[in-house]
């Protein structure tokens, strides 16, 4: 089969890896992919948020089967626009995006159907914003309504992060339309869990939960990034607490989109919070996580191809999903700076890690120029070491960072620490 992959990230490298392992895949193209995705597939210079050049290359180059991983061409359309003309897709519809692509229409869509979350109020104007937020306790989350590279929330400890978060979105438009109605939220506490789970719309099946490391810094503190590392399984995320989910969240997601005629065929990504009164959804995604997925994929005990193309022809119950039992550890090396401004075009030392056992390198950020890897991007590389307990991974992978070098790298030394 001729297949795309749609991405340029560590997660879209994860994915690559795994299904050009099947020998259905035969001519393999991703765009724009990056350095380390270019051992694996022809890496094509068209930008996943050209839909255009997407649906042409496509055409023009008689593609069976797209995987279409980020959030901004699934939000944009780009599955209904493949199927058009006739490609079948791994990856949701633009409606059924909208899980995530607009935060206030998941947030009703739970409210609408007793799927448990924070407390919310949804605000269009700056003023009231503000004056809800002076009377209201701290911390607080502010949220801005639409996709924003993952920079959109604010978990406010006082008054003045709260009306700084506000008036980024809506004054300054920091987001641009994005911000323009924010969500105001009550601040839950707890464990969070990342689940992802495949669905066709008719059958989910969850994959091992896992934990990512969201803020910049050690001890969790700092700017929310994208994800500075992660471990699988999460250890929180009892069998209980994981039957509790699918009743009363997994399942009731699913029935409440094809209730609104928003079936919804990928990987669906449940961000949750166990808290003292049950567990609740932070957040969904409409597609796999970063870096969740570096860690996920090599637990998985089965071929990730072939239950894609059961997903994109709704076939889900027929296969078995199964993981391994092991424990991944996974750490982000990223540019310094990043979440903010950083410098790129650094060449990589890799040293001998490519050689360690139980480790694998997935490329976040970078591009090949000639024989040379070079640091294109905030997050750089993901590290992820499988082992028989979370400790023996993460040693390996912390043994495997120490390897790797290049200018201005950072990363977080407590990745499953704690
Ligand atoms: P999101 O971009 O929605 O994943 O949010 C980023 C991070 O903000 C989450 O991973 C949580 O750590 C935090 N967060 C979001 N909403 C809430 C909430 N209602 N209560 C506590 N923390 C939250
Ligand atoms: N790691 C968080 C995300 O993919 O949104």
């Amino acid at each position: 089969m001729n297949v795309i992959l749609i991405g340029g990230g560590g997660r879209e490298h994860a994915i690559a890896k795994y299904i050009a392992k099947n020998p259905k895949v035969e001519n393999f193209y991703a765009l724009p992919g990056n350095g380390g995705i270019s051992k694996f597939a022809e890496c094509v210079k068209i930008s996943a948020e050209d839909i255009e050049g997407i649906v042409s290359f496509a055409k023009n180059n008689s593609i069976d089967f797209a995987i279409v991983a980020p959030d901004d061409p699934l939000a944009l359309g780009c599955v209904d626009k493949l199927e058009e003309i006739g490609i079948k897709c791994f990856g949701c519809s633009q409606d059924a995006a909208m899980i995530e692509s607009s935060k206030i229409f998941a947030k009703e869509l739970m409210t609408k159907n007793n799927i448990p979350t924070a407390k919310y109020k949804i605000f269009t104007k700056i003023d009231e914003a503000l004056s809800y937020v002076a009377t209201s306790d701290c911390p607080i989350v502010i949220k801005a309504d639409g996709l924003a590279k993952g920079k959109g929330v604010t978990v406010a400890e006082n008054f003045k992060q709260a009306r700084e978060a506000i008036m980024s979105c809506m004054r300054d438009k920091t987001f641009g339309k994005s911000g323009e109605r924010i969500l105001i939220e009550e601040c839950l506490t707890g464990h969070e869990v990342t689940v992802l789970a495949f669905t066709d719309g008719k059958t989910i099946i969850p994959m091992i939960s896992s934990m990512d490391h969201k803020r910049a810094y050690d001890g969790n503190k700092g700017a929310n990034t994208g994800g500075m590392g992660v471990i699988a399984p999460n250890p929180y995320y009892t069998k209980e607490i994981a039957d509790e989910c699918m009743e009363k969240i997994f399942i009731p997601t699913i029935n409440a989109l094809n209730s609104e005629n928003r079936k919804f065929k990928g990987c669906l990504y449940f961000g949750l919070m166990l808290t003292k009164d049950g567990a609740k959804v932070i957040e969904y995604n409409c597609r796999f996580g970063d870096p969740e997925t570096e860690a996920i994929l090599p637990l998985l005990d089965g071929d990730l191809f072939e239950i894609m193309l059961a997903v994109s022809e709704e076939r889900l119950n027929e296969v078995e999903v199964k993981f391994k039992n092991l424990c991944s550890c996974c750490v982000i090396l990223a540019s310094s700076g990043y979440p903010g401004n950083y410098l790129t075009g650094y060449e990589i030392d890799f040293g001998d890690v490519e050689k360690m056992p139980d480790v694998e390198i997935f490329h976040c950020g970078t591009k090949r120029e000639g024989n040379k890897i070079l640091t294109s991007g905030g997050r750089v590389l993901a590290i992820n070491a499988v082992g028989e307990s979370l400790e023996i991974a993460r040693e390996k992978s912390y043994e495997a960072v120490k390897q790797i070098k290049f200018e201005n790298m950072r990363y977080r030394s407590d990745i499953g620490a704690n």
